[in-house]
């Protein structure tokens, strides 16, 4: 079985998930990003080893958040944004890739993967901006039950953190999706309906 990946070949064999690299410091920011993380107790895949130039690891069995996104429930938005600030509290880092094929929900709980990327530093919001922006432009894009699910999300956001700074959300959510929009010319979102939707769903009372 294989996986959806851009950059490396992701297969599932015997069990076991192989992550090809075609570039080796991919393969070992992952390698030490998973076994560091592991370590700390946060739900991630359990790394088994190197094989060429492929690291073995835990196959997790569960959904992409990507697939949930048109019916999020409030204990999955909830999963996401515990892990979330359970990375942030680990590492002071920013997740970074927020494509939410990287969080997957499985066994009533979220499971990060793909940490290849290179770390980066920042205000927690901006992680949260990035995962709102992935929330709501899955094909198709800017629907009402996209604005429910990116409401719950925001919702888990604040009852965790507490009060958030949703001026920076917001502008992390349409740093993204300008981002997007040239990345993937197949599902652009505008701007000005991507900044009138971000109003919509974070409208009601979430800051408490
Ligand atoms: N340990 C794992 N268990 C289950 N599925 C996985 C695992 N690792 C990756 N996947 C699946 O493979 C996809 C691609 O893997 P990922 O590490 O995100 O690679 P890429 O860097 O190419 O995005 C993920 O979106 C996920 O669906
Ligand atoms: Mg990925």
């Amino acid at each position: 079985m294989r996986f959806r990946s851009k950059k490396n070949k992701v297969t599932l064999r015997h069990g076991i998930i192989f992550k090809e690299y075609p570039d080796e410091s991919a393969l070992f920011r992952e390698a030490l990003a998973l076994e560091y993380l592991d370590a700390a107790g946060l739900a991630v895949p359990a790394l088994f080893g190197r094989e060429d130039n492929a690291l073995k690891m835990e196959y997790i069995p569960g959904v992409p958040y990507a697939d949930l996104v048109e019916e999020l429930s409030f204990e999955q938005a909830e999963a996401l944004a515990a892990w979330l600030a359970e990375y942030h509290g680990l590492t002071s880092l920013l997740r970074g890739d927020c494509n939410l094929r990287n969080f997957l929900w499985s066994e009533g709980r979220c499971v990060g993967v793909d940490f290849e990327d290179e770390p980066m530093m920042g205000d927690g919001e901006i992680d949260m901006g990035k995962i709102l922006a992935y929330a709501v432009t899955y094909s198709p894009p800017l629907t009402e039950a996209k604005a429910a699910s990116a409401h719950l999300l925001l919702r888990a956001f604040v009852n965790l953190n507490g009060p958030l700074d949703l001026d920076l959300i917001k502008s992390a959510y349409l740093t993204e999706i300008a981002a997007m929009n040239s990345r993937r010319k197949q599902y652009a979102v505008h701007p000005h309906s991507a900044a009138l939707f971000f109003d919509k769903f974070s409208q009601e009372k979430i800051q408490n």
